[in-house]
């Protein structure tokens, strides 16, 4: 059985969020347990290098009417088999893999993609000089919809597509689809049309044998109006043929081995916690005060992780003994406003404006909370590093965070299980009081330390979803 794992974004080669630690470790998983698997991802301009071993050609092949070469590559320290699609619009534009730098997609993003997945359909019929060819192609978002589309009239490969989020679906208008050379027969409502446009997203659904997503209560929240963005009839026609598959926790996210952390630590000696706890608030200007909380948050600061809440909650509880710390890129009105909360507020609040990965494991290591007020969330990693770091996640329930979050009640303090604060009806106040309510836990210390270790005692391992993938890829050979 050989599978070909097409994606947008691999760590550490190339990265804007969750899809590239899923792409970076989940295959690298799958492999480890006996799948011959390797992985296709564009070419870019800023793909991190030293990290794969020479690039060779496997050839050049002509795609509506433009040339395209496919590379291949290893990642260094790991058999795992990289195939580069090489295309100007990929590997001579500098930056973001998906907008420019005044932040809006590149206007050619359908080209670029839509070659892309021409180009892994090519090399899946032996198009490029590649002897191997896959039995099941794995998809990854609408940078990859076109692919089971452009497959759909053979049996083989089979075609899996996994949903990391929703919101982004690749919709464009008519015109596009008529400029991508594809078939009339797929303007169809049961196709790709959506509304007067082409949905990549829609494409990738439809047309695929089974569809995933990161977590068991976001495949029930898509076929609901408020999540589906559209698509909810689409996603319950495919009955039992859409699961959630919860993430796992990346290797080198471990505070006893963590590379990049400012000491380890462990349940049973979380000395270095507390250490680096007073490192990174002299590393960024704040009171270095073991007993004052410290809540941090880390990621794209957009309206889907609820940053908009979030901001008006900080302002709320600024005089309050408590110290957040925001790590983030995104919007730029959120950036602003951070940047000016952070001026004002010197003691309290720190933020830093960037991408900074390095940061965001000392952080997640100094953290004594991490907040994610998201309106929704697939699955969210971040919540999962923060129970293996002991930094009690405070999240909204839906999604990912409330399969991996347990909130902390009497109940659940006694029995063992509390790992976090759920946030029921998401709002300011509701933020309010989440943290509140972590204020709480946080000064009964024999409370705070159970709940700690009860998260770092979780297993997210890969390897865990690795195998339900596995069982994916089997039945999905044994149909055939
Ligand atoms: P999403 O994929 O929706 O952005 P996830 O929680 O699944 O959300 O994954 C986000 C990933 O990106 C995490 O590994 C997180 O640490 C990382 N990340 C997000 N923003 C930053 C940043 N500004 N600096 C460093 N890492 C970041
Ligand atoms: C998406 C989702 C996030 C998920 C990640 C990886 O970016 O927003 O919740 O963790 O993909 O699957």
């Amino acid at each position: 059985m050989k599978v070909l794992f097409a994606t947008s974004e691999m760590y550490p080669l190339i990265k804007t969020g969750g899809l590239a630690d899923v792409s970076g470790a989940l295959p690298q998983a799958l492999s480890n347990l006996g799948v011959d698997i390797k992985v296709i991802l564009p070419n870019y301009a800023d793909l991190k290098n030293e990290h794969i071993d020479t690039k060779l050609s496997i050839g050049l092949v002509e795609i509506l009417g433009q040339n395209v070469e496919i590379f291949k590559t290893r990642l260094i320290n790991s058999k795992l088999e990289i195939y580069l699609v090489d295309h100007p619009t990929f590997s001579a534009r500098k930056g973001n893999p998906y907008m420019g730098p005044d932040k809006n997609p590149w206007h050619d993003n359908p080209d670029r993609f839509g070659l892309f997945c021409r180009a892994v359909v090519a090399l899946s019929a032996g198009g490029f000089n590649e002897d191997w060819r896959p039995d099941i192609i794995h998809n990854n978002d609408w940078q990859t919809g076109l692919i089971p589309a452009l497959l759909s009239e053979s049996e083989l490969p089979k075609k899996i597509f996994t949903i990391h989020n929703l919101a982004y679906q690749g919709v464009f208008d008519r015109p596009t689809f008529e400029r991508l050379g594809l078939p009339w027969t797929l303007w169809r409502e049961d196709a790709l049309e959506y509304w007067g446009n082409m949905s990549f997203m829609k494409s990738g659904i439809v047309f695929s044998d089974t569809v995933t997503t990161v977590s068991p209560t976001y495949a029930e929240e898509i076929k609901t109006k408020e999540y589906g963005y559209g698509l909810d009839g689409v996603l319950k026609n495919k009955g039992k043929n859409l699961k959630g598959i919860l993430n796992g926790i990346g290797e080198d996210w471990n505070p006893a081995t963590d590379q990049q952390i400012d000491e380890h630590y462990t349940p049973n000696n979380m000395g270095g916690k507390y250490n680096t706890k007073r490192i990174i608030q002299k590393h960024l200007g704040l009171p270095e005060n073991p007993n004052t909380p410290l809540i941090i948050h880390i990621g794209r600061l957009v309206e889907q992780k609820g940053i908009d809440l979030l901001i008006q909650a900080i302002e709320a509880l600024k005089d309050r003994d408590i110290q957040f710390v925001i790590l983030g890129t995104g919007e730029n009105r959120f950036e602003q406003t951070l940047i000016k909360l952070a001026s004002q507020n010197p003691n309290k609040i720190a933020v830093h404006i960037g991408y900074d990965e390095q940061l965001a494991h000392r952080l997640e290591a100094a953290g004594d909370a991490f907040i994610m007020p998201s309106r929704f969330e697939p699955c969210g990693l971040n919540q999962l590093y923060s129970l293996k770091y002991g930094t009690i996640p405070i999240v909204h329930r839906v999604g990912g965070l409330a399969d991996s979050v347990i909130h902390s009640d009497d109940e659940t303090i006694a029995n063992g299980t509390a790992t976090g604060v759920l946030i029921d009806f998401l709002d300011v106040p509701a933020i309010i009081w989440a943290i509140d309510y972590f204020i709480k836990l946080y000064e009964n210390t024999e409370v705070l330390s159970k709940i700690q270790i009860n998260g770092m005692n979780r297993q997210h391992e890969w390897s865990i979803s690795a195998n339900e993938y596995k069982k994916i890829y089997l039945s999905l050979a044994q149909e055939h």
